[in-house]
């Protein structure tokens, strides 16, 4: 993968793309962020990843281009760097910018907008065959986790955990309820309807959520609900699976010790991994 990195405006070599010290990014993870996905050349849901970013800038009062001065960069960038019908991954970041540090920032920064582009990372194939585990964390995050900040350091924290525990994805739970993966959203199935936790302050409203209710859930008839998912209700779920830009559509077939169905991948989950590959490899 071609390493040229785009830093507010400018594409640099790796080396040269270098954050200031008192960027409040690095000082106060005082920024926020988007991974896309890209398949043969083409963002998956790039509109809705862009207006993403510009509502949790909007959030924290960073300042941030338009969302169609944004699409503009990217393309530029991916364009810049040679990426043909391949697929990869862009990172997007936006930092509030620099000054010397103190708590209460300065009205009128200059923000900082980097990207980076990778190679996909897919998972490997066995994960989404046979299905994964899980591990059961308390959230020990704030309260608004509805924007999409690079403060990361409980989901850091989780998904450490969970790699300790040989499983796949840390699921946090806050008061006896779930409420996602340190990087992912979950659903799971009950009666045939599938079920996630309402889009509160306390999670993050992913693009592949979205995707699932809006466009496969419909497509296959599926009947979905947003509720709320009590601890005990999940370890009695006939299926599991997560969704994420990178984690895509990923069933789990245990959950800490406990097995979800008869430990196989469920059909619903199948159906709609299926359906979200149709989508993103069209
Ligand atoms: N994470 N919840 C959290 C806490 C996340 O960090 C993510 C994505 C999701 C899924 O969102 P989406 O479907 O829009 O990717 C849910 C990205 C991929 C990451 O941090 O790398």
């Amino acid at each position: 993968m071609n390493q040229k990195i785009y830093v507010n405006g400018k594409i640099v070599p790796r080396q040269e793309a270098l954050v200031d010290i008192e960027d409040r990014g690095f000082q106060f993870a005082d920024g926020v962020y988007e991974v896309i996905a890209v398949y043969q050349g083409k963002p998956f849901k790039l509109r809705e990843h862009l207006e993403r970013l510009v509502f949790s800038a909007a959030e924290l009062e960073i300042s941030c281009p338009g969302i169609a001065e944004l699409q503009e960069e990217v393309e530029g960038y991916l364009t810049s760097i040679g990426l043909g019908a391949e697929d990869a991954s862009i990172y997007i970041q936006l930092t509030r910018g620099v000054c010397p540090r103190t708590h209460a920032y300065p009205d009128g920064l200059d923000s900082i907008l980097i990207m980076k582009a990778g190679s996909l990372k897919s998972r490997p194939e066995e994960y989404y065959q046979s299905g994964v585990k899980i591990i059961t964390r308390p959230d020990e995050r704030w309260s608004r986790c509805y924007i999409k900040s690079i403060a990361l350091l409980p989901n850091v924290m989780a998904k450490k955990a969970a790699e300790r525990a040989r499983a796949y994805e840390a699921v946090m739970h806050r008061d006896g309820f779930v409420t996602e993966g340190s990087s992912s959203n979950l659903f799971l199935v009950e009666e045939g309807s599938l079920i996630t936790p309402p889009a509160t302050n306390y999670i993050l409203n992913g693009i592949t959520r979205q995707t699932v209710i809006q466009d496969i859930a419909p497509e296959l008839g599926l009947e979905i609900r947003e509720q709320s998912i009590s601890l005990d209700r999940l370890f009695r779920a006939e299926e599991v699976f997560l969704t994420g830009t990178t984690t895509e559509i990923m069933p789990v077939v245990r959950i800490d010790e406990n097995e979800v169905g008869r430990g196989l991948v469920g059909e619903i989950t199948g159906r709609i991994s299926e359906t979200y590959r149709g989508l993103t490899r069209a």
